[in-house]
């Protein structure tokens, strides 16, 4: 039998809190929204949680609080058949929550996100020593920053010793050490984190885009260390600069967006196991596309996230194919 693919997702566990409105308030004003979601997230839980659902053997490292939200989020990873036995219960501190509003204009979601990281701040760098021997288990480690940064500067640290590749969505957007970068093998920023971490905007209307301001990104986050940089650009799809190329795919057509939450989440994990599964760059870059696109026809973070099966179903019925 074929070797299952092991990844090891080290990051925030969150109970998110999503209110759909027709507009934002402006300061000062409220609005009546549309519906109120409440469902598990944070940016490492929704990537190890899209892994899973893709079939790969998922170990998640993090800290969730002893508290009701606590249990069901650990819950939801054991349902997602990942090894929870890493993600530590904090005693003091509550479980991490965040706030979204998501406003639908059109055909378009657009969203504003709060973070409350709660127990995902207690999180120490000794906490994760036992990854020093133990990282080459597996094929690849992902990484974002809703953790405090000595955490992943010291899984990074590990895993690049032990020659395992290591994936960064460096989200929410922070200035990252030139050491940190080093270790990394690849960086997965959105455009807004692009334009942050190089200091070149990346603007774009759909799928109008300058090609050469992503290709300057790149290059630039390239010259500080880390050889494949991937700009997810939210409607436009990704590009993806590898030092040979620079390659662009485009986002699937034809779908209903009404919630971009955990979109880069999806497609960060959706791409790591497509690699990971032997897909080639191009490929892993479309099937990433084609899962995140099902991702944000759907509401919320983690219950947004398709199986392989759910995305099968999902592309079928958007071509008229019969279904399962
Ligand atoms: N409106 C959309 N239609 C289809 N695919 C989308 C849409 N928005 C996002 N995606 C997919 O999700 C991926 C990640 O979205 P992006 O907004 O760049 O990430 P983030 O959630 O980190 O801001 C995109 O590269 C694309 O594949
Ligand atoms: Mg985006």
């Amino acid at each position: 039998m074929e070797k299952k693919l092991n990844i090891l997702v080290v990051g925030s566990i969150l109970m998110d809190h999503l209110a759909t409105t027709e507009v934002f308030p402006r300061e000062g004003q409220t609005v009546m929204g549309k519906k109120f979601n409440r469902a598990p997230g944070g940016k490492g839980a929704n990537q190890a949680v899209q892994c899973a659902r893709l079939g790969a053997n998922v170990t998640m490292v993090g800290k969730v609080g002893n508290d009701a939200y606590g249990k069901e989020l650990l819950q939801v990873c054991k349902d997602a058949g990942m090894n929870t036995e890493h993600i530590i219960t904090d005693p003091v501190s509550p479980t991490g929550c965040s706030f979204i509003v998501v406003e639908e204009r059109g055909g378009q979601a657009v969203n504003r996100i709060i973070v409350l990281p709660g127990a995902n701040a207690e999180f120490r760098p000794e906490e994760v020593d036992f990854l020093k021997d133990t990282i080459d288990q597996y094929d690849m480690v992902i990484l974002q920053l809703e953790i405090p940064m000595a955490v992943n500067e010291r899984v990074a640290e590990y895993a690049a010793a032990k020659g395992v590749p290591v994936m960064l969505n460096p989200a929410p957007s922070t200035p990252l050490s030139d050491e940190f970068i080093s270790h990394l093998t690849y960086i997965s920023p959105n455009e807004h984190e692009a334009a942050d971490l190089a200091g070149i905007d990346i603007p774009h209307d759909g799928s109008q885009l300058d090609m050469e301001r992503v290709r300057a990104a790149a290059a630039k986050l390239r010259s500080r260390g880390v050889n494949n940089v991937l700009i997810t650009l939210g409607d436009a799809g990704a590009a993806l600069d590898d030092g040979d190329h620079l390659r662009f795919s485009p986002c699937a057509e034809g779908i209903n967006a009404v919630d971009p939450t955990a979109a880069g989440d999806s497609f960060v994990g959706s791409f790591c196991v497509g690699l990971g599964s032997g897909l080639d760059v191009e490929a892993a870059l479309r099937f990433a596309n084609q899962i995140a696109a099902v991702t944000v026809c759907r509401i919320g973070a983690m219950p947004a996230l398709p199986t392989l099966a759910e995305a099968e179903d999902f592309w079928k019925k958007s071509l008229g194919l019969p279904q399962k």
